[in-house]
């Protein structure tokens, strides 16, 4: 017993001893039993590499591709999407909300015309159908193929209490942006003027769904023939 103290002394004292005070400096390696993630094979922005032929770290676009949020002539407009076009920025265009209000109309920002509305609404169309018919359905009627799956309570964008009276304009483009209960927000995924260009989609597609029949016969015998093909 006698010894088993003395070698536990001993060996308390050697172990305090070769433990590193904590914090102090070294210009030695330090002993990592553990290493986790210190040294890693990466490259660090603007420094020098011997991995490449050319020795540089940092690498240039591949040819003929284009960085988002440029141009191509490398200035921020659209064409490449300026950042600010994802958020950011005040007003009714970047919020949806007039004085804390959330208000109708489409925002003067997208200097639509009778020339370039046609193309505003195919815009809108595609980037619906990219991102949103999955759950609302290409016509909006909320039956898109998640709903096959169980994805609950999915709103039926026709229906009366998503038209504008009821759920102005700016608020569509503020749920688009900004999400609603399980349905998450595309203000970093849209920009904004599309987003802007989806609220006008899906306004048309509540008036074609209010339209009476008489009017869109031609249109709603010729779609019933294409899809029965
Ligand atoms: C992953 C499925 C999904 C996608 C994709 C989706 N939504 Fe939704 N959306 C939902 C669900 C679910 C609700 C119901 C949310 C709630 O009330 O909890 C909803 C609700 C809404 C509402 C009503 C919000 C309210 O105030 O009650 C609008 C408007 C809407 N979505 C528009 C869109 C638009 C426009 C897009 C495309 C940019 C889109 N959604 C993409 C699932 C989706």
């Amino acid at each position: 017993m006698k010894y088993f103290f003395l070698a536990y002394a001993i060996i308390a004292v050697l172990f305090i001893g070769l433990m590193p005070t904590r914090g102090a400096k070294s210009p030695n390696t330090p002993i990592r039993l553990f290493p986790d993630m210190d040294e890693q094979d990466k490259l660090k922005a603007q420094k020098p590499s011997d991995f490449f032929a050319d020795g540089q770290g940092s690498r240039q676009p591949v040819a003929g591709t284009q960085a988002l949020g440029l141009n191509a002539t490398g200035a921020l407009e659209l064409g490449g999407i300026h950042d600010l076009e994802f958020g950011g920025g005040i007003g009714y265009y970047a919020s949806g909300g007039i004085d804390g209000y959330f208000a109708n109309g489409m925002p003067e920002e997208l200097k639509l015309t009778a020339d370039n509305v046609t193309a505003f609404l195919k815009r809108g169309e595609e980037v619906y159908g990219v991102n949103c018919a999955i759950c609302h359905g290409k016509s909006g009627d909320g039956l898109g193929v998640t709903s096959n799956y169980g994805v609950p309570g999915i709103a039926n964008l026709t229906q009366e209490s998503w038209f504008p009276a009821a759920y102005p304009d700016g608020r569509l483009f503020y749920t688009i942006s900004n999400g609603k209960g399980n349905m998450g927000g595309y203000k970093h995924n849209i920009a904004l003027r599309d987003r802007w260009a989806v609220v006008a989609y899906i306004r048309a597609l509540q008036t074609a769904r209010k339209a009476p029949y008489d009017a869109v016969k031609d249109a709603y015998d010729k779609g019933i023939a294409t899809q029965a093909k």
